[in-house]
């Protein structure tokens, strides 16, 4: 048995005894303990408490005893929306966008999601997990304790096997939890271009009778848009995932008033992600529901688009979790440090609204909430450690400096 104690925490943030996502005014509770103590047993979080109270605790005995001086312990990000597999970058784009082009004058001359695709296509799975592992341990570094990563980019029934295959493997071989999401209906292939009914076809009669098979995805993410899928499409396509028990997670309201927002919430997905592009009545339906609704700012910056209303949504009472959206098109960054700061910077989080939407939310919307996210007794010990910094608002304040000291992940601390 391992057991560690760390000792002289300066601020121990977001403790919880019982752990529950956090809707509308609750966001703005992030209880810290200041001059604090963390006792973790075999890589799990078994208690913490005040400096002052360590010599009752009896704790004195554990194998080891750590002396952190001053640093801040918080759990990691977690991070549940990413495209975190791809075969190429695409800066020729973001010259193109920068020259004048859109994001959607982009797609339609065949580049964006679909260049991704003839570049995944012509990427082997091995080299695929290679990248893939590469950027999931530089994420990890970043303070990323979970993820979930989509495929999407496949876009055939052998393409999008290999790309969830690919997160089947890293599953097997990363220390943080990962959950897989089947994102054919990411965008039509050329092929299907004017022919929707046969590319839905393919995805529920042939994609996911296989991946259910070889239990590759938990979820089922439809990009519901002006331009790739309609809410009728979305329906039928989350509807066929949920027979195979996959459970809605979906793009929406990103460039216009998809309907995504309200299609998402009739089918109980667990998350609509983006939301740009909301109205009144998509902001009232998300707020009458379970769904949460996940931000991603840094897409949002990346595309110079206006940002999420995180202010309305949470004064809605809307449960928010925060996510980097990692992918080459529209957020080539998986750094949560940057979401947490963007979203203070950009959309008027309060810093401890940001740190829950990107760490115990972010858990819930991807049903991780009982094992990471907060530090609670039982869960996993998947903590950042800080370097000394003034107070919590310091995190997001201090926005591109790196503030991590070290990331431990299942109570071990990560090496670079
Ligand atoms: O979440 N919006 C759709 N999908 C991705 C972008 C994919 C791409 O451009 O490669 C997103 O922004
Ligand atoms: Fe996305």
């Amino acid at each position: 048995m391992q057991q560690t104690l760390y000792v002289n925490i300066k601020y121990l943030i977001n403790i919880r005894k019982k752990s529950s996502e956090l809707r509308g005014k609750e966001l703005e509770n992030l209880p810290v303990l200041k001059d604090a103590f963390l006792f973790i047993e075999d890589g799990v979080i078994k208690d913490y408490g005040l400096m002052r109270d360590i010599l009752v605790s009896g704790y004195q005995s554990a194998t080891e005893t750590v002396d952190v001086a001053n640093a801040s312990v918080l759990p990691c990000w977690c991070d549940s929306h990413t495209h975190l597999i791809f075969a190429a970058s695409r800066e020729n784009e973001f010259i193109d966008r920068i020259k004048g082009l859109s994001y959607a004058d982009i797609a339609a001359k065949g580049g964006g999601i679909l260049n991704s695709a003839k570049k995944l296509n012509e990427t082997s799975e091995e080299v695929l997990y290679i990248q893939a592992l590469q950027r999931l341990n530089e994420v990890i570094q970043l303070g990323t304790g979970a993820i979930e990563i989509k495929s999407g980019y496949g876009l055939s029934t052998d393409d999008e096997i290999k790309m969830l295959r690919v997160i089947k493997e890293l599953r097997h071989h990363s220390p943080i939890p990962i959950k897989a999401t089947f994102f054919a209906a990411h965008a039509f292939p050329e092929k299907y271009k004017n022919n929707h009914k046969d590319y839905i076809d393919l995805i529920i009669n042939e994609m996911l009778p296989k991946i259910a098979e070889e239990n590759l995805a938990d979820y089922i993410d439809v990009f519901c848009e002006e331009g790739f899928f309609n809410v009728k499409e979305t329906e039928q396509i989350c509807r066929a995932g949920i027979e195979y028990g996959l459970t809605p997670k979906i793009h929406s309201n990103q460039l216009s008033l998809s309907g995504g927002t309200q299609i998402g919430v009739k089918l109980n997905a667990i998350s609509v992600d983006h939301l740009e592009t909301m109205d009144e009545d998509a902001i009232e339906t998300l707020s009458n529901s379970q769904t949460i609704g996940t931000l991603l700012p840094t897409a949002a910056y990346f595309l110079r688009m206006n940002f999420p209303p995180a202010r309305k949504l949470i004064e809605a009472g809307c449960a928010i979790a925060l996510a980097s959206d990692f992918n080459p098109g529209t957020s080539p960054s998986g750094n949560m440090n940057t979401v947490v700061s963007m979203s203070c910077i950009q959309m008027k989080m309060l810093p401890e609204e940001a740190i829950n939407a990107a760490t115990i939310n972010g858990a819930y919307a991807m049903n991780l909430g009982n094992e990471v996210g907060s530090i609670t007794i039982g869960k996993k010990a998947n903590l950042i450690f800080t370097k000394n910094i003034s107070s919590i608002a310091y995190i997001p304040y201090s926005f591109g400096t790196n503030l991590i000291d070290k990331v431990m992940i299942d109570g071990k601390f990560i090496s670079e």
